[in-house]
């Protein structure tokens, strides 16, 4: 009898990434394909339809697959029905059956109506949390429009620290008026609550966004460059003073067994799977990296997976894209990339294009990979592009 999934290569390991879109609020920073929740519950049912078939779909035109982990992002999966979320995971088992126990986080917002489902999220099977607290003070999250208090989101972390077994808390810092003493503090303050793992980002102002309006008519000004790379060390310090390495450039982790297999999965190049409007996924068919992006909209996904057709936009990457993508994410991360990397970028100089950047400090190669030093992954835009032209 044949098996019904062959042992595949670990290699060919899947992540799955679904995309929940709806939050309760809309935050005036946020740029991702967000919108309200109110007034969609039919719609939302009708998504969740729409995103096991999608699951099904992918399942049939990849193959037999394993599953690396599972992601929930958003919007606020921390609203979805918890039923919900347990056939999500059910049917994304049965699909790709994984080696052994995965990894599934599910991004949450921190109010107290959301921290008296953990307990059911977690017996759904979610087993990572990753909490946007943001902020703990109550006057950096008004001005971020966030829908909770700093006490709120402190309890959110104890009911969280309870029902999950790990625990990931996302931080913002680079505020206007914000002070390296204060960011400190806020840290300092942060790292009383007790997680395994933080991603701290710096405020981003997309132009898209209600603070990218106000930004351009002058409003309020963001912190400038060195104030900026000032509370970029600033975290540095503090994290790593307190147990927490810094595998990627926005993520610190408590130990190894504390970094994200989901995103080090994608960091390191392997193929997941996107689900949900917006969604990007990266698969190899037929031995092409393929690059797929389903539609933004809700109801557009929808009529697109009901027509076979969930991506607006299906692309077979070129040898040198697909590399180029590779060294991109892999020099964020302690990992860095191997030298056969940077050789499939089309280089046939060997190192010399580096010698600059390895002469500078930015990089160093060591046991045939190349990782970016201390000095040089603050400044990694401006090494890529170095290295990228
Ligand atoms: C898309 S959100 C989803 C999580 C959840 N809805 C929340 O807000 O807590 C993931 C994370 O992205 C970060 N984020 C979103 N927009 C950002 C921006 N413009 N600048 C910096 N970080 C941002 C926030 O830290 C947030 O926790
Ligand atoms: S930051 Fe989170 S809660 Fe706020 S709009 Fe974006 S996804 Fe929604």
């Amino acid at each position: 009898m044949r098996r019904a999934h062959r042992v595949s290569d670990p290699k060919d390991d899947v992540a799955l990434y679904v995309h929940w879109p709806y939050c309760a609020r809309i935050c005036p920073y946020c740029d991702f394909n967000v919108v309200r929740d109110r007034g969609r519950g039919e719609e939302q049912a009708g998504l969740m339809r729409a995103i096991l078939a999608d699951m099904e779909a992918q399942a049939a035109l990849t193959g037999p697959r394993r599953m690396a982990s599972l992601f929930f992002g958003g919007g606020t999966p921390s609203l979805m029905d918890p039923d919900a979320v347990a056939a999500v995971i059910d049917r994304a088992r049965s699909l790709f059956p994984p080696r052994g126990p995965i990894e599934i986080t599910l991004e949450a917002n921190p109010t107290d109506a959301e921290a008296d489902r953990f307990a059911a999220l977690a017996d759904a099977g979610v087993n990572r949390l990753s909490m946007g607290v943001q902020a703990l003070d109550d006057a950096a999250l008004a001005f971020l429009g966030r829908n909770h208090t700093g006490d709120e989101a402190r309890r959110a972390v104890a009911v969280a620290a309870r029902a999950f077994p790990r625990l990931s808390i996302d931080l913002i810092h680079a505020l206007p008026g914000q002070t390296v003493d204060g960011w400190r503090a806020e840290l300092t303050e942060a790292l009383d609550l007790g997680f395994e793992h933080v991603s701290p980002y710096q405020l981003t102002i997309e132009p898209a966004t209600a603070f990218g309006r106000a930004v351009a008519r002058g409003a309020w000004t963001p912190p400038d460059e060195d104030l900026s790379a000032t509370l970029y060390e600033t975290t540095q310090t503090v994290l790593e003073a307190a147990g927490f390495d810094a595998y990627e450039v926005s993520n610190h982790a408590r130990g190894v067994a504390a970094r994200s297999a989901h995103n080090l999965h994608v960091w390191r190049g392997g193929d997941y799977l996107g689900v949900g409007p917006g969604a990007h996924g990266r698969l190899t068919l037929d031995g092409v990296r393929t690059a797929t992006v389903a539609h933004r909209g809700i109801a557009a996904y929808v009529a697109g997976v009901e027509a076979g057709a969930p991506w607006s936009e299906r692309e077979a990457q070129s040898a040198r894209d697909a590399a180029e993508e590779k060294v991109l994410l892999g020099l964020r991360t302690v990992e860095g990339v191997a030298l056969t990397d940077l050789a499939a970028l089309g280089r046939t100089e060997g190192l010399e294009p580096l010698a600059g950047l390895i002469g500078d400090g930015f990089l160093a190669v060591a046991a045939d990979r190349v990782r970016a030093t201390a000095a040089g992954r603050p400044v990694l835009d401006g090494v890529l592009r170095a290295l990228l032209v």
